[in-house]
């Protein structure tokens, strides 16, 4: 089975951190959120991927991906030059796929459990399409299905009034009849040609789909909550590692994660779930986690930080206390004793900040 991945979108709502690239190459326990994708995907026997790019640093998707060697699959890419839609993305995946039945995944996806088993149950049945259900809280923001005795009976695209809580996911199995319902498809009222319109097509023109409920961790990480949610989730299910140096009188407790070339000095508080990334250094008086990935290259002194993310090449040398936070590559947080009592800011386009 083929498989495409869509990694292209402008992430409007993770600015300041989109404007450098998409959000689907986030790191989530200091790793591309997109590479959980490729990575299930790949555990489920899809071995040749397509990944759709556009927007802001698209190319930094190739750079990573490359031609999906380092992966074990192989990829390749189409550009979409402008946001239209998940079905319109599909759609130019039609000569890549042929005659076979195919994966779709949203690079913003995050799933724990293994898909195989969803595949096998498509690839033996006779559904012009399989959909992945989770229950949600807030379902107005997703694909919501309305089901019955077993049978999805509609499937809408963000209802003002929604008739369950059940998300359709973004992990779509399909056939290539659902290339001929997009070409008769109108754009929606945000001006896409949504996957869920094409789906509720299918099922008006007395099409199977059949579907799998998601009852354990599902997240589209579209905010910034939903990243450090996410970031937690995915800490919490990893083996445990530490291949770092750590000098005596130093705290670890719960799953701890550290990278080579990592320095933990005397003094400092490690509570996991926390990863931290190759050649970091964490000076004593420092409190790092829970739910916490420091990436590579960076240096902590004096802080506390919980429940965040920090990318990398990062310098946080502050007596403060960070929580619920996301801090991008090459960030610097210091502190100038000519200052102690006016801060210094030098911020990003959208950057948000709590004080
Ligand atoms: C998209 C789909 C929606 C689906 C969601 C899952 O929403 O349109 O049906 O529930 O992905 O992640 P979007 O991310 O475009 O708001």
């Amino acid at each position: 089975m083929k498989g495409i991945l869509l990694h292209g979108g402008h992430g409007t709502r993770l600015r300041p951190l989109t404007h450098t690239g998409p959000k689907q190459l986030l790191p989530i326990a200091n790793k591309p959120m997109s590479q959980y994708c490729i990575e299930s995907m790949r555990e489920s026997g899809v071995k040749e991927i397509v990944i759709i790019i556009g927007g802001a640093g698209s190319n930094k998707v190739k750079e990573h991906y490359g031609n999906g060697e380092k992966f074990d699959v192989k990829i390749s890419y189409i550009e979409q030059d402008y946001p239209r839609g998940i079905a319109h993305a599909i759609r130019l995946c039609k000569e890549f796929v042929g005659n076979d039945k195919f994966l779709v995944f949203l690079g913003d996806n995050i799933i724990q459990r293994p898909i195989i088993d969803y595949v096998r149950n498509f690839t033996d049945s006779d559904a012009a399409a399989s959909i992945l259900l989770c229950e949600v809280d807030n379902p107005s923001r997703f694909g919501i299905a309305e089901v019955k005795n077993g049978q999805i009976l509609r499937i809408m695209e963000k209802p003002k009034n929604p008739p369950s809580n059940l998300a359709v996911t973004g992990i779509y199995l399909l056939t290539p009849k659902i290339f001929d319902i997009i070409d008769r498809l109108k754009p929606s009222w945000r001006n896409e040609l949504e996957i869920t319109d094409a789906l509720h097509m299918l099922l008006e023109e007395k099409n199977k789909i059949i579907y799998n409920m998601i009852t354990d961790y599902w997240k589209d990480t579209g905010t910034p909550d939903d990243i450090i949610n996410a970031n937690g989730a995915i800490l919490e299910k990893m083996t445990p590692y530490f291949h770092a140096r750590k000098e005596s009188n130093v705290s670890v407790e719960g799953k701890v994660m550290v990278g080579e070339g990592t320095v933990i000095k005397s003094g400092a508080k490690i509570i996991g779930p926390v990863i931290i990334g190759d050649n970091c250094t964490i000076e004593s008086d420092t409190i790092v986690g829970p739910n916490t990935s420091i990436g590579n290259n960076s240096k902590l002194a004096k802080c506390q930080i919980s429940n965040s993310i920090v990318m990398g090449d990062c310098n946080i040398e502050s007596n403060i206390k960070i929580k619920n936070s996301i801090i991008a590559y090459n960030s610097t947080i210091n502190y100038d004793p000519k200052e102690h009592d006016s801060k210094v800011f030098l911020l990003g386009e959208g950057t948000r900040i709590t004080l």
